[in-house]
């Protein structure tokens, strides 16, 4: 989709609502007119309106009324409110984009009422330098001007794949929870290039750079990494005999055993936070 004339606002102006408006206003030409924000502060979310180049809403549903897409970017325990405070305002043909994590789309759907398309994304810290690797999957009331306007929405913020919700939790284990893993390998290998003498500066340099240049490697040959670990290990050197003591110490099953517990704590969160059941259809709405 073009983001031609495309509006879209976005409630919540935090970590995540700021890296979205700053990725659209960076890959939106029409962003500084048609991307507006809201908040909890207006004073603050004002000034960041302003820092952004988008525009400001006072209010939510100020806001929400004036997007083609309303992106929910607050934590998942306000959600619920916010929801209830847009509805009136929301219309039919709207998207509804909720990054929320752990809020089902059923949820979504039932809060925002029939003709709204509900998209549930996935992003993770690296939106905020435009790298994100973002999952999204579709609710049942999404089509395909949704999908195109949810894409191009999250492609300013990285990469975007489709998945079916219920892998959700296993994309929150994996790359929601992902940077946290990479960061703790970057702090080990700098440790370990000190330890092995050289300075902070120079140890963290290498290994951030080793670490995006692998990453690098492996998307540009579409190789299996195992492929291209085999083509650096040469008999008798230095690869071979340091995975030897990688496999000793069990960096594999770490990285799987972290990437499974998260996602099982995901979906457990989910469980407990999860907010109550959608009205079945017949019952009166709440009030
Ligand atoms: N951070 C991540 O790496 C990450 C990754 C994936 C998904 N997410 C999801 O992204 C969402 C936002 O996370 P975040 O890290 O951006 O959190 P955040 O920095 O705390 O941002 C949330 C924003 O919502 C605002 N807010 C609070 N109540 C509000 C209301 N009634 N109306 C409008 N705005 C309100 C907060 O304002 P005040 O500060 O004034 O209260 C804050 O600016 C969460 O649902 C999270 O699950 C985050």
């Amino acid at each position: 989709m073009s983001a031609g004339g495309e509006r879209v606002a976005i409630i919540g102006s935090g970590n995540m609502g700021t890296a979205l408006a700053r990725g659209l206003r960076e890959t939106w030409p029409s962003a500084r007119k048609n991307v507006t924000i809201s908040g909890r502060d207006p004073s603050r979310v004002r000034a960041a309106a302003s820092h952004l180049g988008v525009r400001f809403a006072r209010t939510n549903p100020d806001a929400a009324a004036s997007g083609d897409t309303v992106v929910l970017a607050v934590k998942p325990q306000i959600l619920p409110s916010v929801l209830e405070e847009i509805r009136p305002t929301l219309k039919e043909g709207q998207t509804l984009l909720s990054i929320a994590a752990g809020i089902p789309t059923a949820f979504l759907e039932a809060g925002a009422g029939r003709g709204i398309g509900v998209v549930r994304a996935m992003p993770n810290v690296a939106a905020s330098v435009r790298a994100s690797a973002t999952a999204y999957c579709l609710g049942k009331s999404a089509g395909r001007r949704d999908r195109d306007r949810a894409r191009s929405i999250l492609e300013s913020i990285g990469t975007v794949v489709e998945v079916d919700e219920t892998l959700m939790d296993a994309v929150t284990g994996l790359s929601g929870t992902g940077p946290l893993y990479l960061f703790l390998i970057l702090e080990s290998l700098s440790d370990a290039g000190v330890k092995v003498g050289l300075s902070r500066e120079t140890a963290t340099h290498l290994a951030i750079q080793t670490l995006v240049g692998s990453a690098q490697l492996v998307r540009a040959t579409g190789e299996h990494p195992a492929k291209l670990r085999d083509l650096v290990t040469s008999p008798g050197g230095t690869a071979i005999t340091a995975l030897h003591s990688l496999e000793r110490n069990g960096l594999k099953a770490m990285l799987m055993d972290a990437v499974e517990a998260a996602t099982r704590r995901s979906e457990e969160l989910g469980r407990r936070g999860r907010p109550p059941a959608p009205p079945s259809p017949g019952s009166p709405p709440s009030s």
